[in-house]
């Protein structure tokens, strides 16, 4: 892994930035995007720069506007001389979920847009400017974050839960045609872990205590959790694993 690159969105927080750090422990260099958190971004390229002798750097990007991911690789092609990894993390919240995240007979087509937008179409222009890159390096693995809200009833969650669904199936059509070109592409789909994404939900609570009482390991996740299994996918040791999804959910999703 020394010596390659990963293309991260959302590396300042929760999963994304335990993902940043579990690479960069490999000697794997990083191209992480924030969105709101400048300040801790730059303090994060310092860090890992300082700690893992790789190189890392930051850039903005808001995954309503996906088109803005073309502009985002050309950037990062003037700093990294290879593109080996993908994967797609960021998740928005807040305001722009307004209307998708609800019950159902509150959600509205605006804000269930705005979700799809920044799941499954911030994924694809994602993974078609990173292949690019791949493919003039010889292949490469792709993966898009995943919930298992799409497998299971999560309350307000139809909007995400839809949207994770669809992007699952989008990654299978991306492996059965980037395969060609040596790039794998996977999803990784995750149980309730403790990040801001999930402290947000109205009921954190209860989400909490019920995942830890479901789950026969008896805990929450954490956002480490779901990063080995990044790493494994991008690895060698997953090279033929492509256009699946690896569910990392504790055990919840069987009770
Ligand atoms: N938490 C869970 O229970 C769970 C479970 C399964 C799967 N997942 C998935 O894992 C991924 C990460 O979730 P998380 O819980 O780690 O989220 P999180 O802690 O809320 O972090 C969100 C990340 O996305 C960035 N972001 C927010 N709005 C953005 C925008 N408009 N454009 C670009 N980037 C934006 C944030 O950047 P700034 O810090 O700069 O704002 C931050 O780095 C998501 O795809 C999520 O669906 C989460």
């Amino acid at each position: 892994m020394k010596g390659k690159t990963l293309v991260i969105s959302g590396g300042t927080r929760g999963i994304g930035q335990a993902i940043v750090y579990e690479f960069a422990k490999a000697g794997v260099n990083v191209a992480f995007t924030y969105n709101s958190n400048e300040e801790l971004a730059i303090a994060q390229v310092k860090d890992l720069e300082k700690n893992y002798g790789i190189k890392a750097k930051a850039y903005p990007l808001n995954i309503l506007e996906p088109e803005t991911y073309k502009d985002l690789f050309l950037e990062i092609d003037k700093d990294f001389d290879r593109v080996d990894f993908f994967i797609s993390n960021a998740i928005i919240s807040g305001r722009p979920v307004v209307g998708g995240y609800t019950k159902f007979m509150k959600l509205k087509p605006r804000g269930i847009n705005n979700i799809f937008t920044a799941t499954v179409n911030a994924f694809v222009v994602g993974a078609q400017e990173a292949a690019k890159r791949m493919e003039k390096v010889g292949g490469g693995s792709i993966i898009s974050l995943s919930s298992t809200g799409n497998l299971v009833y999560i309350e307000n969650y139809a909007g995400h839960g839809t949207a994770k669904a669809a992007v699952e199936t989008m990654v299978r059509y991306a492996a059965a045609e980037l395969g060609a070109m040596g790039i794998r592409v996977n999803a990784v789909s995750g149980g309730p872990i403790e990040t801001d994404a999930l402290r947000a939900f109205t009921n954190y609570e209860e989400v909490r205590d019920i995942t830890a009482k479901l789950s026969p390991l008896g805990r929450m996740g954490q956002p480490q959790d779901l990063a080995g299994a990044c790493l494994f996918l991008c690895s060698d040791k997953a090279s033929w694993i492509t256009g699946h999804t690896m569910l990392i959910d504790g055990g919840t999703t069987f009770k």
